[in-house]
């Protein structure tokens, strides 16, 4: 079988996190790198030998000589480069978020219903062992009925601001939980079949500024209450103002016969608590039960290990391509990736009217 050819848009930077797992790939290989930083785009191309190196995302969709693409642009350009590719039936893997307004994600939902090309948005964050783990656990019905849930993505990053500009302004620029997928993505994928269908967004106000001593127009830490379809309850933080020390996610899940609460990134490991193993009400360690792993997970090869986030970069690059030979349907397709998307576009909307409820369009319904 032919390799499937693949375009890596964004080449100098997050899109340079793919070459590895691509290039190890016998389904793939990669056959353009595109990014605006032409002197980095070319010399990347030379040293790992790839043939073809652009500097315009549309000279490289149309020039034939990609199946693919790796969006690891800044967020303003993937729902426009997804939708670019897609109507070429070009396969799309799109970094998160899917888009940045809810106008845009509708056109992308339209270009991904019409086109022959898979949709796939990267939430990396989903594949992590421990949310994986959880996710097998709740498929078993160890957890009963589930009703609540907690996601953060605590993440300082003002000095990143200041080094990928863009994060200045489409993430600490505009006040909302407006990169919830890290966060609100594992949690969705435990209430499988459900979606937040209300959201609530609230923030502790402005205690920082940048370099030029500018408040962040965000606040420095701001929750979404989510209602979910089935009745159920998320609080998703997204945080990445506040100084603390680096740990990044949190994660809790409640039904009726379970609890977790994940590691605290310091000295408590993931706890869990499930009825049908302790009839007292007493934690154990979530490692204990790695039985239930997912076979990819149970031996995973040194490439899932050794990739960026705690594996997440290497599996979804296999659900990928599985999904584009047919084999499975994307892990997270278009309707999905919208579900982790428009929550936080609409937190925006929530936020700004002092914190009222606010209904989540459902994709389902575009047409
Ligand atoms: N899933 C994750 O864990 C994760 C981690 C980091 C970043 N990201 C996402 O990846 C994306 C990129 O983040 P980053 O930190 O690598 O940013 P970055 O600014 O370091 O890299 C983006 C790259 O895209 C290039 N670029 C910008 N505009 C372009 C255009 N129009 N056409 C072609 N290339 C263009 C830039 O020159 C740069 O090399 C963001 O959407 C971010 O949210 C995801």
């Amino acid at each position: 079988m032919d390799k499937i050819r693949f375009g890596i848009i964004g080449a100098a930077g997050r899109g340079s996190s793919y070459v590895r797992t691509l290039q190890a790939h016998a389904a793939t290989e990669i056959t353009a790198l595109c990014d605006i930083r032409a002197e980095e785009v070319r010399q990347n191309a030379v040293d790992l030998g790839i043939e073809h190196a652009f500097t315009d995302a549309d000279e490289m969709i149309d020039a034939g000589v990609v199946d693919a693409i790796v969006v690891g642009t800044p967020m303003p350009f993937h729902a426009p480069q997804a939708i670019r590719a897609l109507e070429s039936n070009i396969h799309v893997l799109s970094e998160v978020t899917a888009g940045v307004s809810v106008e845009e994600c509708r056109d992308l939902v339209k270009a991904a219903r019409r086109s022959q090309g898979v949709y796939m948005m990267a939430e990396n964050f989903t594949y992590m062992k421990s949310n994986v783990l959880v996710r097998e656990l709740v498929r078993r019905g160890f957890f009963g009925e589930l009703y609540y849930a907690e996601g953060a993505y605590i993440h300082e990053l003002k000095e990143l601001n200041e080094v990928t500009r863009w994060r200045r302004h489409w993430q600490t620029g505009i006040n909302g939980c407006t990169y919830p997928t890290h966060s609100l993505g594992p949690v969705l994928t435990w209430f499988e079949g459900q979606r937040v269908v209300a959201v609530n967004a609230m923030g502790t106000g402005h205690h920082y500024r940048d370099r030029r001593e500018d408040l962040y127009e965000m606040e420095d830490s701001v929750t979404m209450m989510c209602r979910l379809s089935g009745g159920g309850l998320a609080q998703i933080r997204v945080d990445m103002l506040s100084d603390r020390p680096h740990h990044m996610t949190h994660y809790a899940l409640q039904g009726t016969d379970g609890s977790y609460e994940s590691a605290d990134g310091f000295e408590a490991p993931a706890k869990i608590w499930l009825r049908n193993r302790n009839a007292e009400q007493r934690w154990e360690h979530l490692d204990k039960l790695e039985e239930f792993l997912p076979e990819y997970w149970r031996n995973p090869p040194e490439d899932a290990l050794k990739a960026g986030h705690g594996g997440g970069d290497y599996w979804e690059v296999q659900d990928f391509v599985a999904a584009i030979r047919r084999e499975a349907d994307p892990a997270v397709g278009i309707d999905l990736a919208m579900d982790m998307t428009l929550p936080g576009l609409i937190s925006q909307q929530s936020i700004a009217q002092g914190s009222t409820w606010v209904a989540v369009p459902d994709s389902r319904n575009w047409t």
